[in-house]
């Protein structure tokens, strides 16, 4: 069997590394081997929004990088659907695995459903199967391209694989059948637990000056107390969304927020490029920071401090070893439920409800207040967790172990 693995954009590739890994678990025992395609849709290209992420999580090649780069929502969408479909008529795959739900998901997603094999392909298919993972996440917001993009990959997909029991109601509501819906745990986990040990050893701590030395627990804030063996007390902040970046008095208002949430530790925030286009856009450049990594942050010294955005395994180390992350990413709100390190989301919902039930996650919205509460609360009170229900390290072999028996 045949399949055609997709992968656009940054948060694409830790699932599809999952996927990888479990296809060649699976060749290596089974008399029946997956053979599979990855194609890069470029959406994301750099060094590091992309390219970084194969090296350091062993990601192969991928054998078709469609080069789209960057675009309007039609226009990204419309060229990758434009470039993605002469690849699966010359591949004819069996499956078109998709993850996610960027936009690359929903471009590759629509070329594939409406394809039709003249005469069927070797295993007298007439069109690929299609295959969602992490289908069914619903934030109800429709404001959100990223909640467009997850409605209409999961209406036109044939396989739904859920992270989080949640997603299976909502796909029944919206005339799915439960027959095509596996709750099979959630593959950016697999990857956070197979490279939590290796991200350790990252020297992104001691590049940036946290690692904590003789006297390094000088904190501002006496009450604030390192969580990490490894490290002094220090925040994360990432921030991305449209809704927060691209509207300067919002934008505006975070920053104030974090600005003071940042009197009391320093602030490490790798920033998008997106936020890096509107930081400079909206002349936002003296409430912050920009420094190199090679940069020590002296003790007691807290405030913002920028850097570029970071590879996978030191972004992982410094999420690991945080007291607290600020976010308004859907994966890292599931990446700290896992490490147990307490977040802050800059949302008004979220599509991942278990990092709340279950982990250490909470929405405070945009509001400056709010943020500043909300964060300050966290510091002092980082609450009970669990690790939420088959978030193991084994969701990619679910996934393949389901898929293979389609080889038939
Ligand atoms: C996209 C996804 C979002 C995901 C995010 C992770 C959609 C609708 N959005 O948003 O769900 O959370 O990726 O990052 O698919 N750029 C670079 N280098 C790159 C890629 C982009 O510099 O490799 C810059 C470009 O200036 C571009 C901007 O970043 O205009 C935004 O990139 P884009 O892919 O449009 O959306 P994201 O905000 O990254």
């Amino acid at each position: 069997m045949k399949v055609l693995l997709v992968a656009g954009a940054r948060p694409n590739f830790m699932k599809i590394a999952s996927i990888i890994d479990a296809i060649h678990a699976h060749n290596q025992q089974s008399t029946a081997p997956l053979e599979y395609v990855l194609v890069h849709t470029g959406q994301h290209y750099d060094e590091k929004m992309s390219h970084s992420f194969f090296r350091d999580l062993g990601i192969p090649k991928p054998a078709v990088d469609l080069g789209v780069g960057s675009g309007s929502h039609a226009v990204q969408t419309a060229e990758i659907m434009k470039r993605f479909e002469p690849v699966v008529v010359k591949e004819q795959p069996d499956v078109v695995l998709v993850v996610g739900d960027v936009n690359s998901t929903i471009a590759c997603t629509l070329v594939a459903s409406k394809l039709e094999y003249p005469g069927g392909n070797r295993l007298g298919r007439r069109r690929p199967l299609l295959a969602h993972v992490e289908a069914g996440l619903r934030s109800g917001d429709r404001t959100m391209p990223e909640e467009i993009n997850r409605i209409l990959t999961d209406a036109l997909s044939d396989l739904h694989f859920t992270t989080e029991p949640d997603a299976q109601e909502h796909l029944i509501r919206e005339g799915i059948a439960k027959s095509r819906i596996h709750f099979v745990g959630n593959t950016m986990v697999d990857t956070l637990l197979k490279h939590r040990r290796h991200a350790e050893q990252s020297r992104i701590l001691d590049q940036l000056g946290l690692a904590k030395t003789q006297g390094g627990e000088n904190q501002p804030d006496a009450l604030i107390r390192s969580a990490s063996l490894k490290a002094r007390a220090y925040a994360v902040v990432t921030l991305h969304r449209p809704s927060n970046v691209d509207h300067p008095e919002a934008f505006r208002e975070i920053l104030e927020a974090l600005t003071a949430v940042g009197t009391h530790l320093p602030i490490i925030f790798p920033v998008h490029p997106r936020t890096q286009a509107r930081i400079r856009e909206f002349g936002l450049g003296a409430q912050i920071a920009f420094a190199d990594v090679g940069t020590e942050t002296p003790v007691g010294q807290s405030g913002i401090r920028c850097i570029e955005p970071q590879g996978y395994l030191d972004f992982l180390c410094l999420t690991s070893n945080a007291t607290l992350v600020l976010t308004d990413s859907g994966g890292i709100q599931e990446e700290t439920t896992v490490l147990g390190v307490p977040c802050v989301t800059l949302r008004e919902n979220t599509e991942r409800p278990v990092t709340i039930t279950h982990g250490t996650n909470v929405l405070v919205g945009t509001k400056k207040s709010h943020i500043i509460d909300g964060g300050l609360k966290k510091l002092h009170d980082r609450g009970p967790h669990r690790v939420p229900e088959l978030w193991d390290g084994h969701a990619g072999e679910r996934i393949i172990r389901i898929l293979s028996q389609y080889a038939a």
